[in-house]
């Protein structure tokens, strides 16, 4: 296809563009004189779908008819309800379907992961992020480092583009991962870096956490329902997501999703050890006072 900066190229396009009908499942924000926008921004929340409405009211039609009985009697039972995602993100992650649950936020699952994942020693104790991480993450795994009585000034290592360059080239992190030996506990990286919008090599990210003896987790929050993802084969330590963006689950979509590793060659670590982990973690901070 030659590429032609003209209207009518644009519309020829579109004309012909297989997804292009997806378009009318959505609503798009009411602009002024009455055009539709271009969406680009569904990097950061994505738009409404039409069925959004019909979904929360039948829940709030169930609530209204079922009461507590909801939990175990209504249409979708809301006893099981994070299980009503299990099919769609092993899909959209190629995992196998008990490697992925949907729980919390996308945080607070980092969290949770690194509680189990980050365990470092005097020797093998730092965690590297890409330059210019989400700031939340920067600050989650500067915490993490902290918690075990380190310091992020010397222990949060960034990988970085080379002058001039915005983009982050694999080599360097292996030349990073040389460099710094037996010291890097975790490599905490994106799929797609949520800035450049540059695609990560995942799969070799993953080989290299393994050849250099530590652990991987991914953030995915920009990755899943934009690219794909093989991450049964990739086999990182832990990943986690989030709903709002490219999955389009609204504002307030409190399931973020993690995958574990079934068996994490490390540390023998199982989903199962990790998700009961994350459970008695959350019912301890539960049972603690406030204040305390
Ligand atoms: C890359 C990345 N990491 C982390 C987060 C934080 O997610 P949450 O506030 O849902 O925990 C976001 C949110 O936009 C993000 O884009």
């Amino acid at each position: 296809m030659r590429y032609e900066d003209t209207r009518a190229f644009a519309e020829t396009l579109d004309h012909n563009d297989p997804l292009a009908p997806f378009r009318e499942q959505f609503n798009f924000p009411r602009y002024k004189q009455g055009r539709s926008p271009v969406y680009f921004c569904g990097n950061s929340l994505g738009l409404q779908p039409r069925l959004a409405v019909e979904f929360v009211q039948n829940e709030i039609n169930n609530w209204r008819d079922y009461a507590v009985d909801g939990h175990f009697h209504s249409n979708r039972p809301w006893i099981n309800y994070h299980r009503l995602a299990t099919a769609g993100f092993a899909e959209l992650t190629g995992s196998k379907p008990s490697e992925v649950i949907a729980m919390n936020t996308l945080t607070v699952n980092l969290h949770l992961l690194m509680a189990s994942f980050y365990r470092p020693t005097a020797e093998r104790r730092k965690i590297v992020i890409e330059d210019g991480a989400f700031p939340s993450d920067q600050y989650a795994a500067a915490s993490q480092i902290r918690v075990h009585g380190y310091d992020p000034e010397s222990d949060l290592l960034e990988w970085r583009p080379r002058d001039g360059e915005v983009h982050l080239r694999i080599e360097d992190l292996e030349q990073l991962l040389q460099q710094e030996g037996d010291s890097v506990a975790l490599l905490l990286l994106p799929g797609v870096q949520y800035y450049t919008g540059q695609v990560l090599d995942m799969q070799t990210i993953c080989d290299l956490a393994r050849r250099y003896g530590c652990r991987v987790g991914l953030d995915l929050a920009h990755a899943i329902g934009n690219v794909e993802l093989s991450l049964h084969k990739w086999a990182p330590d832990f990943a986690s997501w989030c709903t709002y963006k490219y999955l389009n689950a609204g504002p307030v979509s409190t399931k973020s999703t993690i995958r574990v590793t079934t068996s994490c060659k490390a540390g023998g670590v199982t989903r199962r050890a990790v998700v009961s982990r994350c459970t008695r973690l959350s019912n301890r901070r539960l049972a603690r006072k406030p204040g305390k």
